[in-house]
């Protein structure tokens, strides 16, 4: 009888937006483009927002069938062709109710016409089956669920060949006293209003945006109202669904609702929303009995009042008959008039018995995951549950489904670890078994792995740790533990030791020719391989690039943060040795070498005399650049503000800037293809981190291959980002008034416009890519084409990509990523801002660049037969020809 599953686009209705507010509402268009993110739902002003950072695996997808069918929110999805389970994580209140909706649609995304199976779970728990053979309209599920945690956790299972995929996530908070179970949560079976409508009535007439169907039984008649009616009952039932009404169309007959619950053995939860909307005469009475057959009976039911809510609903779960639920209103002999019913709500009780992993040990290791940059596919959703879905790499103890299980060994062996032994390691108490073998741990070993009580085994070999080993611990070995400490050059085994030497680290590789170049990437790999057999299970494990980091500020280096942020122009003074050494000059002032306590390197910019506009930002600016944190960002440890005397404290960069490792002014190494690839994408990172990354999203407006600096590992990382909006750049002009950049790099449109978004960056980095591929000149005035886009498409065009190439590079790189790499840059080039991709297209794009240069090291194929490769023409812009 009832089909209430559609998502077909709703019609138009009359909007009332900005009454309502969307407080605490979660709306994941899942698969929207990150740049296309947020966006308000034409239709009701919802404002939906991209999936990606709930989510750290996926495809994206459009819907290509009948895709007018749909609202926008189920015109894109995540599908998901790897891993056997795939889980959002979302941010939510514990204890809080919600209502919780995900919705699917196939649309013949992947062109195959099959339509895909997948079970779909809450934390630990399965909660349906998702099956959308034949749903050419989609499919969704509800639920009302009360929070457990502070983290909600929804996973896609696979259950056969077919891939899972999802649409759309939405959650709504409710009110607490609402929809109370006595255990379990409840799946929406229904939710209609009587009338002959065909609009659902969802946000913003429902403040919770619960989505009201409409209904009209041939046996019903409808009567309806234009009066207001009073709403503000518990439930808050919109007044435009309160406005209609069925009555028995044969007055003397009862108003009979029927309905199959699934299973047809389910407990079951009805609401049901009366408002008298007939004005009743002195003489007349509307009463009559509430009958669940079987079931329940209330008799002698009177609405209250005229033209207000109220709501009848079962506090107990109820179960229907084996004929499926039948629930009738029947007329009293005393009444005049025939019942009467406005909308109602039927649920079913699922129970989600299994209770989530204990909640600090899902905490721990969540940190551990993020502090060592771990991406393993398998570890999203709960850690330990369902058992056949457990985080590979550890293992837990389970007891019983209402004890949470815990986590008892971890075994993070070749897994890229970089960096010393974190303490949130401790956090994890009734761990038995630690395995952090064949990484590249440094640092000491840190005692409270002594103060481990549950643990038995520890094995660190295999890493580069230093310092000796705490009594605590040989101790605790004397008692039984078993403690592996090889293949550790630097570390003492007994407790006292005398300082060793550090040893060199393999630094990058110093290439003076192209026939050197390969030799060294081999030696470099093979001592690599020899060294540490590294999972490269990221980017930052390549031979070329060894010793990566993992992305976090070191132990001395953050507690220091913490500690001293703001320094005195003595300190300044006394940091630098009296502004002994400069490393340069950058557009807002000199750059200093100098210590902070003693021993570690800063690189402290005194600014020079800023206007006094600038000097009003200053301060709001450091505060923001302060909470600004990204591997891939100069990080700033610090600030001087006194009088005239204001200085930033960078983090020391020792391999200066890209510009001068592609001018050759930092000796005789020359940068190879792989290497360049990865400062892109390292830069990219930064760059997105920006954009999207940071609230309020920052624009950096000087990306330029000299803001672009090195660590001692030759981790890319961004220099001067949101200094330019207060600092003005050169002269006496005003960033806010004035265009600002370095020429060359500056976005044509941003120049005609002054109209400044995160798509200027865009263009910068593009130019900043080209000149990694070219080592060119932007601006040469001697050439066919002075600035070097217009060259280098004229150069294609000629149909040689050789030419462009910087001949430093001796043709040593996969040619179908130089392709790949100029279309990126190209597209980041595009005279029209809208024609420019996000920048975490761009990281994708590069990362894939980054893979077919490495397979080309890696295997020994024939360079050339790479160049027919077809590499996608998705962003594809003017200047460059197709022909390859
Ligand atoms: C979207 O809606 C929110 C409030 O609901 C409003 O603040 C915002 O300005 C809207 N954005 C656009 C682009 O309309
Ligand atoms: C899809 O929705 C349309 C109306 O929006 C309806 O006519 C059609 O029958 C639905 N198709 C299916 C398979 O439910
Ligand atoms: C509902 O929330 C209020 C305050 O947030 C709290 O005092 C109350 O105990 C809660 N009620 C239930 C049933 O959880
Ligand atoms: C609406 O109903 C509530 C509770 O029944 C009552 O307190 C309130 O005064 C009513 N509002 C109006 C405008 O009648
Ligand atoms: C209405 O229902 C009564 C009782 O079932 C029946 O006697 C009567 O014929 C019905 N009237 C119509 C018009 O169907
Ligand atoms: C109620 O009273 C009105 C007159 O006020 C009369 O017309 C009507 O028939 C009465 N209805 C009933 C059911 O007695
Ligand atoms: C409901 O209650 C009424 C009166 O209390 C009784 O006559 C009737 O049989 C009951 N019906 C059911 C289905 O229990
Ligand atoms: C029906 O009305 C009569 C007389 O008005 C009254 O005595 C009786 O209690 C009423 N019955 C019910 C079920 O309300
Ligand atoms: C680790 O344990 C300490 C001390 O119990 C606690 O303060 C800290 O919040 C814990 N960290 C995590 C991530 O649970
Ligand atoms: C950890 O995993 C490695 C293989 O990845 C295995 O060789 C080693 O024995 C494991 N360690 C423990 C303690 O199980």
């Amino acid at each position: 009888m009832r089909s209430h599953l559609l998502l077909a686009m709703i019609a138009s209705f009359a909007v009332i937006v900005g009454a309502q507010t969307q407080e605490g509402f979660i709306s994941l268009d899942c698969g929207l483009p990150i740049d296309e993110s947020p966006y308000n739902n034409s239709f009701n002003g919802l404002t939906f927002t991209s999936d990606s950072n709930f989510i750290e695996t996926g495809k994206i997808a459009k819907v290509e069938k009948d895709a007018r069918r749909f609202s926008r929110q189920y015109l894109t999805m995540r599908y998901f062709p790897e891993g056997k389970r795939n889980c959002y994580s979302l941010d939510v209140k514990r204890g809080t109710n919600y209502d919780i909706v995900v919705s699917f649609v196939y649309g013949n995304y992947d062109g195959l016409n099959l339509e895909p199976n997948f079970d779909i779970y809450l934390g630990p728990n399965k909660w349906a089956r998702i099956d959308l053979e034949g749903r050419l309209n989609g499919t969704r599920e509800e639920i009302i669920h009360k929070a457990k945690s502070n983290s909600l956790d929804i996973c896609l299972v696979k259950i056969g060949a077919t891939v899972p995929l999802i649409s759309a996530i939405e959650i709504r908070p409710l009110r607490n006293d609402t929809y109370v179970t006595q255990s379990g949560s409840l799946r929406l079976s229904f939710r209609e209003y009587y009338s002959n409508s065909d609009e659902q009535i969802r946000y913003a007439d429902d403040v919770y945006d619960r989505v009201w169907y409409p209904y009209l039984d041939p046996s019903y008649r409808q009567i309806t109202t234009s009066l207001n009616i009073n709403n503000s009952e518990t439930y808050k039932v919109p007044k435009t669904v309160l406005m209609s009404a069925a009555t028995p169309r044969n007055a003397s007959e009862p108003l009979l609702i029927t309905w199959t619950p699934r299973p047809s053995n389910a407990e079951v939860y009805l609401y049901m929303h009366f408002a008298e909307i007939q004005a009743l005469k002195a003489n007349e009475t509307r009463e009559f009995n509430v009958i669940l057959r079987g079931n329940f009976n209330h008799s002698g039911f009177k609405i209250p009042k005229y033209l207000e809510l109220s709501t009848l609903y079962t506090d107990t779960p109820v179960q229907c008959d084996s004929e499926g639920c039948n629930l009738q209103l029947v007329k009293t002999p005393n009444s005049t008039l025939p019942p009467l019913i406005n909308a109602m709500e039927a649920y079913t009780v699922i129970d989600f018995p299994q209770v989530g992993s204990s909640l600090s040990d899902v905490a721990t290791i969540k940190n551990i995951k993020s502090t060592y940059r771990l991406s393993k596919i398998s570890w999203q959703g709960d850690p330990c549950l369902p058992q056949d879905f457990s985080w590979e790499n550890l293992r837990c103890s389970y007891v019983d489904v209402s004890t949470p299980p815990r986590i008892i060994s971890l075994n993070l062996s070749e897994s890229g670890l970089t960096g010393s032994i974190a303490p949130i390691f401790q956090n994890l108490t009734q761990l038995q078994e630690l395995d952090l073998s064949n990484n590249s741990l440094t640092g000491p070993i840190p005692t409270f792995l002594a103060s481990m009580k549950s643990l038995s085994l520890i094995n660190l070999s295999g890493n580069n740790l230093n310092g000796s080993v705490p009594q605590a611990l040989l101790d605790r070995r004397n008692e039984g533990l078993v403690l592996t400490l090889e293949g550790n050059p630097n570390l003492c085994k007994f407790s006292s030791c005398k300082p060793k030497v550090k040893k060199n680290k393999l630094l990058l590789p110093a290439i003076a020719s192209a026939a050197s170049l390969l030799v060294l990437v081999a030696v470099v790999a093979l001592v690599f391989v020899f060294r540490k057999k590294k999972v490269p299970s990221d980017l930052h494990a390549t031979p070329s690039m060894p010793a990566a980091d993992v992305g976090h500020a070191n132990q001395s280096e953050s507690s220091f943060l913490s500690k001293k942020i703001r320094f005195s122009y003595t300190e300044v003074q006394e940091m630098t040795n009296n502004l002994e050494r400069a490393l340069g000059e950058g557009g807002f002032g000199v750059v200093y070498h100098g210590f902070v306590n003693g021993t570690q390197q800063v690189a402290v910019k005194l600014l020079s005399q800023s206007s006094s506009q600038g000097y009003k930002h200053f301060k709001a600016e450091v505060e923001l650049l302060m909470r600004v944190h990204h591997i891939n960002l100069v990080s700033l440890v610090g600030y001087c503000d006194e009088g005239e005397h204001l200085a930033l404290i960078y983090e020391y960069m020792p391999n200066g800037d890209l510009k001068q490792h592609l001018s050759g002014k930092r000796g005789g190494c020359i940068l190879s293809w792989e290497t360049r690839l990865k400062i892109a994408v390292d830069a990219a990172l930064g760059l997105e981190y920006l954009h999207t990354g940071c609230k309020p999203p920052m624009v950096h407006r000087d990306i330029k291959t000299t803001n672009i600096l090195l660590d001692q590992k030759f981790q890319a990382k961004l220099a001067d980002f949101g200094l330019s909006r207060s600092f003005p750049i050169g002269n006496e002009t005003y960033v806010s008034t004035v265009v600002a950049g370095t020429p060359g790099y500056l976005d044509p449109e941003y120049y005609q416009t002054n109209w400044l978004t995160e798509k200027s960056d865009i263009y910068s980095f593009g130019i900043v890519l080209l000149e990694i591929i070219t080592n060119r000149p932007i601006i040469q005035q001697s050439r066919e084409k002075p600035h070097l886009v217009e060259w280098i498409s004229l150069e294609i065009t000629k149909g040689d990509l050789r030419s462009v190439m910087d001949p430093n590079l001796h043709e040593n790189y996969d040619i179908g990523s130089v392709w790949k790499a100029i279309e990126i840059a190209m597209s980041c080039v595009s005279l029209s801002s809208t024609r420019r991709p996000s920048m975490s297209r761009v990281v994708n794009e590069l990362k894939e660049c980054i893979i077919s240069e490495k397979s080309r090291i890696g295997e020994t194929r024939d360079m050339e037969s790479k160049s027919s490769l077809d590499f996608s023409m998705d962003i594809y812009t003017e200047g460059i020809p197709k022909a390859r």
